[in-house]
């Protein structure tokens, strides 16, 4: 069946593909609603505006309302794209729209009009391709009905990166093809001759699964097979599934719901992101685990990811959120952001997550370099990057607190236990740090957020928090604590 050499095979793609997206559905009903979101973001935005206290500086957030999920993360007209699950009308879950973004640096990041609007759908996650010009999107139509509810794939198409249109055949897969109702967030690659996507889901004792498909054409979609499951403790649902190849192996990443055993260190999240690595053959669909799970950050507020490669780098964004979390924020009419983008390699069996390089571009100049003296204090505004020059052979404590002590984030090297250690105000993350390239730390810090890089992206610590004002870091350390520290200028607008 696979005739990967085939280049009939590939023009014939081609020109399927252009000929769907000529069959454009965009009615004036879709065009209006999309104006009436428009325009009910423009006349919400004042509240917003008014209450900057943890609008957040360089991460992507939404203008007003709730987002979770990243979706569609691509580069496609000299921009990279990423999209998001969106709500405008709430500053909770629910009436989910596509969101849009984009940028040249992976950095700064300028927003564009809604994308995907519900209609008798909720367009939940999935992934974006550059297919003969046409961007197209590959997302989950969400359905609720009476009793239950209804999960099939979709597709959208735009000639400009900015106005899409859904294809009028859709749904393109409209079952699971083990039968299970959960069925949702495509990605979707290219490999050789043909198109491949790997979707969520789950089994009916409860444990998630993730399902391979593929297609020459986008529109008919063949079931290969169910490329990983959990046989273990690892959650009743496995959302958005991604996989690719790094650095010579193939790695799954998966985002499962309900990981309760928080006997280790490990699963302190019940919603998590995590990988495994192993080998795959196309030619039969069958994925063979070398790595099992591995936690991908440690963090309080890190679910749901999309990676995207481009000129050989693989890039990820993750939704900076948890199912768990409260979002002060919605006092201020919004809810939820997402990470910075981390560019990632693999360096034995672990994946390393480094801030994107353009990032330094926002750096104004130092605040502070040298040797914090007792009781000295680094003075940030609402951001700030600091570089960390950690000595392990002795313990570090680090406060970074906010105004009125409201946020109290403790960072930790504990040299006894070998565990880098984030306190939020007295709830623990940590893991154990074996330092491969670097025994440096760089921490964002943003208006609600920070995030903790160790070594070079070895281990990573992403959690919302909300000092409600300046950033203040004080040395609780026995040891002389090297810093350099950054304010960091504005990406994303306010
Ligand atoms: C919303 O505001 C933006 C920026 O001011 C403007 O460009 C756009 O036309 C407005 N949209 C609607 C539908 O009013
Ligand atoms: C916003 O969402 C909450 C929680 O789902 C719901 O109770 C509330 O009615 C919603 N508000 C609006 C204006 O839709
Ligand atoms: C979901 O909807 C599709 C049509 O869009 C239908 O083919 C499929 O059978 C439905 N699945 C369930 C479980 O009802
Ligand atoms: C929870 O994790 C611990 C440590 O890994 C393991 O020993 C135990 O069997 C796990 N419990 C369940 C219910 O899987
Ligand atoms: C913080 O903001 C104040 C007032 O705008 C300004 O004077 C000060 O220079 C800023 N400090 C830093 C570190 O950016
Ligand atoms: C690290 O700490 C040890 C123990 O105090 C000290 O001997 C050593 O000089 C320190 N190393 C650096 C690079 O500061
Ligand atoms: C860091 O702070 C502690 C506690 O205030 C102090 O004992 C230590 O000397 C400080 N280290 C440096 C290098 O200032
Ligand atoms: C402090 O750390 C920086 C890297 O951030 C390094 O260049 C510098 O040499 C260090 N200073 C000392 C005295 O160790
Ligand atoms: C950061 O912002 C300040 C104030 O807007 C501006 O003067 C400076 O040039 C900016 N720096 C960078 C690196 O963009």
């Amino acid at each position: 069946i696979h005739n990967e050499d085939s280049s009939s095979i590939l023009s014939d793609i081609q020109f399927i593909v252009t000929a769907l997206a000529c069959e454009l559905k965009e009615t004036n009903e879709e065009i209006k609603s999309k104006r009436l979101v428009e325009e009910y973001i423009n006349k919400t935005r004042p509240v917003v505006l008014a209450n900057p206290r943890y609008r957040l500086h360089y991460h992507i957030a939404p203008p007003v309302g709730w987002i979770n999920d990243p979706a569609g993360f691509t580069y496609y007209k000299e921009n990279y794209h990423v999209f998001y699950e969106y709500n405008p009308f709430n500053t909770s879950y629910g009436k989910t729209h596509w969101g849009h973004v984009i940028s040249n640096d992976l950095v700064t990041w300028t927003q564009l009009p809604i994308a995907l609007i519900p209609e008798e759908e909720l367009c939940f996650s999935g992934s974006a391709i550059e297919v003969e010009g046409t961007l197209v999107l590959m997302y989950t139509a969400h359905k609720n009905n009476k009793y239950s509810f209804n999960e099939t794939q979709y597709l959208a198409f735009s000639n400009d990166g900015v106005v899409f249109n859904k294809y009028v055949k859709n749904p393109v897969i409209s079952f699971a093809n083990n039968n299970y109702l959960d069925f949702r967030d495509s990605k979707v690659w290219r490999h050789g001759n043909w198109y491949y996507v790997v979707t969520g889901s789950r089994s009916s004792e409860y444990k998630g699964r993730v399902l391979l498909y593929k297609s020459k054409d986008m529109e008919y979609w063949e079931y290969v097979s169910e490329i990983a499951k959990n046989n273990a403790d690892l959650g009743y649902m496995w959302e958005c599934p991604d996989f690719f190849e790094l650095n010579g192996r193939f790695v799954l990443l998966i985002s499962p719901q309900g990981l309760t055993n928080k006997t280790t260190d490990r699963f302190q999240n019940q919603f998590q992101v995590g990988y495994i690595i192993g080998t795959f053959d196309y030619s039969t669909g069958n994925f063979k685990e070398e790595v099992s799970f591995q936690e991908l950050d440690y963090g309080h507020d890190f679910y749901t990811t999309q990676t995207l490669e481009h000129e050989g780098v693989r890039y990820l964004i993750a939704w900076m959120g948890s199912w768990d979390a409260t979002f002060p924020e919605r006092e201020d009419g919004w809810a939820g952001a997402m990470t910075i983008t981390r560019q990632l390699t693999l360096n034995g069996d672990r994946i390393l997550m480094k801030p994107v390089q353009a990032i330094e571009n926002l750096r104004g100049p130092p605040i502070f370099d040298g040797y914090l003296e007792p009781d000295n204090i680094i003075s940030l505004n609402q951001t700030g990057e600091l570089i960390i020059t950690v000595n392990v052979t002795e313990d570090l404590i680090l406060n970074i607190r906010g105004e009125n002590d409201v946020a109290l984030l403790i960072l930790k090297w504990d040299m006894a236990t070998k565990k880098v250690v984030l306190d939020r105000n007295g709830e623990i993350r940590q893991g154990e740090w074996k330092p491969i390239l670097s025994t440096s730390w760089r921490v964002f810090l943003d208006a609600s957020s920070i995030e903790v890089f160790c070594g070079e992206g070895e281990m990573t610590f992403t959690s919302r928090v909300y000092p409600n004002g300046m950033w203040r870091v004080v040395n609780r350390s026995v040891q002389a604590v090297n810093v350099t520290a950054y304010s960091l200028n504005r990406s994303v607008p306010l």
